[in-house]
């Protein structure tokens, strides 16, 4: 087991039914002196009742808002720049994300350039900023970015086609109101992407080199959670209370987990598919996340095995190759179950297939992976995705 590292969530998180209410209160705690607000939505948002509903609270409390719904999926450096030019010449003293990852992302970056100036890629990497962030307030309306609990914004640069991140301890939101009603809208395809999404955090952060103790139990228990709630919310997501409760449950906890280790070879292929192509997040990682621990072999079986385990998917006494395997049929499993598009459905060029490849392990993740990760071995996964009919196939 490595040795436990330095656990951070400064986040204020709030987990229930209802959280959502106390959106005027959140801010209060987080920014005790703003008169004005940005809420920071997208165009999916915009037409459902929540935008109305902050705006009746935050009014309510004698705030003003100023409305931001410009932020697309894989959200662009651009967008973030005006983003923050919206705040600095609007003077908020809060930026409130209501939306799902590329809104908390766009919203989170915006915060840290409206107090720091300049344009994402002088922050790209850790720790590049001075400047403390605008109190910055996430309010998750998926369940799978996680980024309501991490330091972390991943921004596509389009000049480059590529995504970068930018970290920094400022950059934690100060709260999270994580109430798995705003999920009762949420589209079929979104639960299950954002979900799988959400299932490869908590993978990604239990077999990784950075696991460490608190994120294994994190991981453990998210896995735990997502994996008996997405059929059900994939299901009937507005009727059935107890799977939205735990699907927000298990993200937010993958989220905290990923946030104190890392993520690995599915989210370099799909940040890299992002850039290239505009390739959904939470649908490359859903379709990538079982070919790719497939391909880990043996390096992921003693993290696996330990999770079968600890679920009662496996014996107590059972083997970790025994037990790995196991873990990774019922993941599969749950994967076909939900019925995802192929991989050559995303249409992505092989001609393109080594660029994505190199790319991949220019990741600032890929030192995460459990085993050493290469251009030929991301250009196997992508051929096998292209390969023979797998043996999960009908
Ligand atoms: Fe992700």
């Amino acid at each position: 087991m490595a040795p436990l590292r330095a656990f951070r969530l400064p986040t204020r998180v709030l987990l229930e039914p209802g959280s959502f209410q106390r959106l005027a209160s959140a801010v209060a705690s987080c920014a005790p002196r703003a008169q004005r607000v940005l809420l920071v939505t997208d165009a999916g948002l915009k037409a459902t009742s929540w935008p109305r509903k902050a705006k009746e609270q935050l009014e309510k409390a004698a705030l003003s808002l100023v409305e931001f719904a410009e932020v697309e999926a894989n959200p662009r450096a651009s967008t973030v720049e005006r983003l923050a030019a919206v705040a600095r010449s609007e003077t908020v003293g809060c930026v409130i994300a209501l939306g799902g990852g590329s809104v908390l992302d766009a919203a989170k970056a915006a915060a840290m350039l409206a107090t720091n100036g300049g344009r994402c890629e002088d922050f790209e990497g850790a720790r590049s900023f001075v400047e403390k962030p605008l109190p910055f307030i996430a309010v998750p309306t998926t369940c799978g970015t996680g980024s309501e609990v991490t330091w972390v914004s991943v921004i596509s640069v389009e000049e480059r086609k590529s995504k970068i991140s930018i970290k920094g301890d400022g950059m934690f939101p100060d709260v999270a109101l994580v109430d798995p009603d705003l999920l009762i809208s949420l589209p079929r395809d979104l639960v299950v992407w954002t979900g799988l999404d959400a299932m490869t955090h908590a993978l990604e952060a239990l077999t990784g080199t950075a696991r460490n103790p608190a994120s294994d139990a994190l991981a453990t228990q998210a896995v735990r959670s997502l994996f008996d709630a997405l059929p059900r919310a994939a299901a009937d997501i507005s009727g059935d209370g107890e799977a939205r409760s735990a699907m927000a449950q298990g993200s937010t906890l993958a989220g905290m987990a990923f946030g104190n280790a890392d993520v690995a070879a599915v989210h370099c292929l799909s940040e890299t598919l992002g850039g290239l192509f505009d390739v959904p997040h939470g649908l490359a990682n859903a379709i990538l996340l079982v070919p790719v621990l497939r391909s880990h072999g043996s390096s992921v079986s003693g993290p696996l095995g330990e999770l079968a385990r600890n679920l009662g998917w496996a014996d107590a006494g059972s083997s970790d190759g025994e037990a790995s395997q196991e873990a990774l049929e019922r993941i599969e499993g749950l994967v076909d179950s939900l019925g995802l598009p192929t991989f050559a459905s995303l249409e992505v060029p092989t001609a393109e297939f080594s660029q994505i490849a190199l790319r991949s392990t220019q990741n600032g993740s890929n030192a995460s992976n459990p085993r050493p990760m290469g251009p030929e071995e991301y250009l196997q996964i992508l051929e096998n995705l292209l390969g023979p009919c797998p043996r999960s196939c009908p």
